[in-house]
């Protein structure tokens, strides 16, 4: 995109943000409303850092644009998806719910936006691309319209787990009652000085876009598995009561039993879906016996594994502990270039220019 310099016949406004992925340490699989995207249970992340992965969004208005346009990863993609609809049409209503006494930024609300994002890993490969891709979307246009307060339910819709990266530091997105959605929103749980010791290796097995998008899962596992129903109900509402604790109190031992227990769970719902899910391959199941067998060894739990819908794993562990574990992974699995160490941290607006003059 260019701006055209004659301040006489353009006017406009552009601004970009960058947002992390989260991962999840208690894990949401299902909704029970695909439209709102209201999901079948609460759910627990950290927000990771925005050295290595992270999604860059800017989003221009020009009375100059013809129509709305969407490129994603440097390519042109369909504004008509609609999860982006839904953002868009929701972030517009807010904006024009705003009373601007400034004729000049209403008539903005009128003029066609255009939005460009990259993400710098892997789009649809099990790292959580479209939490920072939509967290990124809703925040970036959000700034672009001017809209204050809580927009976690915004990036919801476009993608459940996007609404815990529009926050730093350990969220959780609360199941909620309401059927319109209005208290399933993200709430920080601690902050991201919370527990600076906490450190996450991300481990990329596979780059290769996930045979089976997590919608489509866990739609079919919403459909088929008795067990979804049964976690949602008899698991999660206590397993987040202790997760929680044990954030608060960094308790890393609860922390670690709670989210290999979790991730293991998810994936076992996959399994009781019909047909199975397999997310996992050769690769991730080596890391997870060679963890098990390591913190055997250990006499405690030094490193906890988890992994979304993909073969990639996500090791949550202490400082102290990351030389051992590299070791450790070079040692079984080299060579191992791929391994990513982040620190939790959070969203962050990058630089906005404001050319509206
Ligand atoms: P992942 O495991 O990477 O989150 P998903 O299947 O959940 O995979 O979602 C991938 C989809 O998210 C992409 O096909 C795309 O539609 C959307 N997405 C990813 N990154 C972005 C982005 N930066 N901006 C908008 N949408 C994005
Ligand atoms: C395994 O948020 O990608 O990563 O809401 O359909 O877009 P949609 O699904 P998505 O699902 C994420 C599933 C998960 C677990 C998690 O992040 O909690
Ligand atoms: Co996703």
């Amino acid at each position: 995109m260019t701006a055209n310099n004659d301040n006489t016949t353009w006017s406009g406004r552009s601004v970009t943000c960058t947002a992390p992925i989260n991962i999840a340490v208690i894990k949401y699989w299902g909704k029970r409303d695909e439209q709102l995207i209201l999901p079948t249970n609460s759910s627990l992340s950290a927000s990771l850092d925005q050295d290595h992965l992270k999604s860059t969004t800017t989003a221009s208005i020009s009375k100059e644009f013809k129509r709305d346009r969407l490129w994603l990863n440097g390519k042109e993609e369909s504004i008509e998806n609609p999860r982006i609809q839904n953002c868009l049409i929701e972030i517009r209503r807010r904006a024009r719910k705003r009373k601007h006494n400034d004729d000049s930024k209403s008539e903005m609300l009128n003029w066609s936006v255009h939005i460009c994002s990259e993400n710098n890993f892997p789009t649809a490969a099990g790292l959580a691309s479209s939490a920072a891709g939509y967290a990124c979307l809703v925040y970036t246009l959000s700034k672009l319209y001017d809209i204050n307060g809580d927009v976690s339910d915004i990036a919801r819709r476009g993608s459940g787990s996007a609404c815990r990266s529009i926050y730093g530091g350990f969220v959780q997105w609360t199941v909620g009652e309401k059927k319109n959605g209005s208290d399933s929103i993200a709430k920080v749980v601690a902050d991201v000085d919370h527990w600076p010791e906490m450190r996450v290796l991300v481990l990329v097995v596979s780059d290769q876009k996930k045979h089976t998008s997590s919608t489509n899962g866990m739609r079919n596992s919403v459909n088929t598995s008795d067990f979804l129903r049964y976690r949602a109900e008899h698991v999660v509402p206590s397993r987040m009561e202790e997760m929680i604790k044990a954030i608060e109190e960094k308790d890393y031992q609860k922390f670690a039993e709670l989210t290999i227990k979790d991730s293991n769970q998810m994936h076992a719902v996959c399994l009781d879906t019909y047909p199975p899910i397999s997310y996992m391959n050769d690769t991730s199941r080596k890391i997870i016996n060679m963890i098990h067998a390591f913190n055997k060894y250990q006499g405690e739990l030094k490193v906890a594994y988890t992994y979304d819908a993909g073969p990639n794993a996500v090791l949550y562990l202490l400082d102290e502990h990351v030389p051992d574990v590299v070791s450790l992974i070079n040692y079984y699995f080299p060579p191992c270039d791929n391994i990513r160490e982040t620190f939790i941290r959070g969203l962050k607006v990058d630089f906005k220019t404001d050319i509206s003059q």
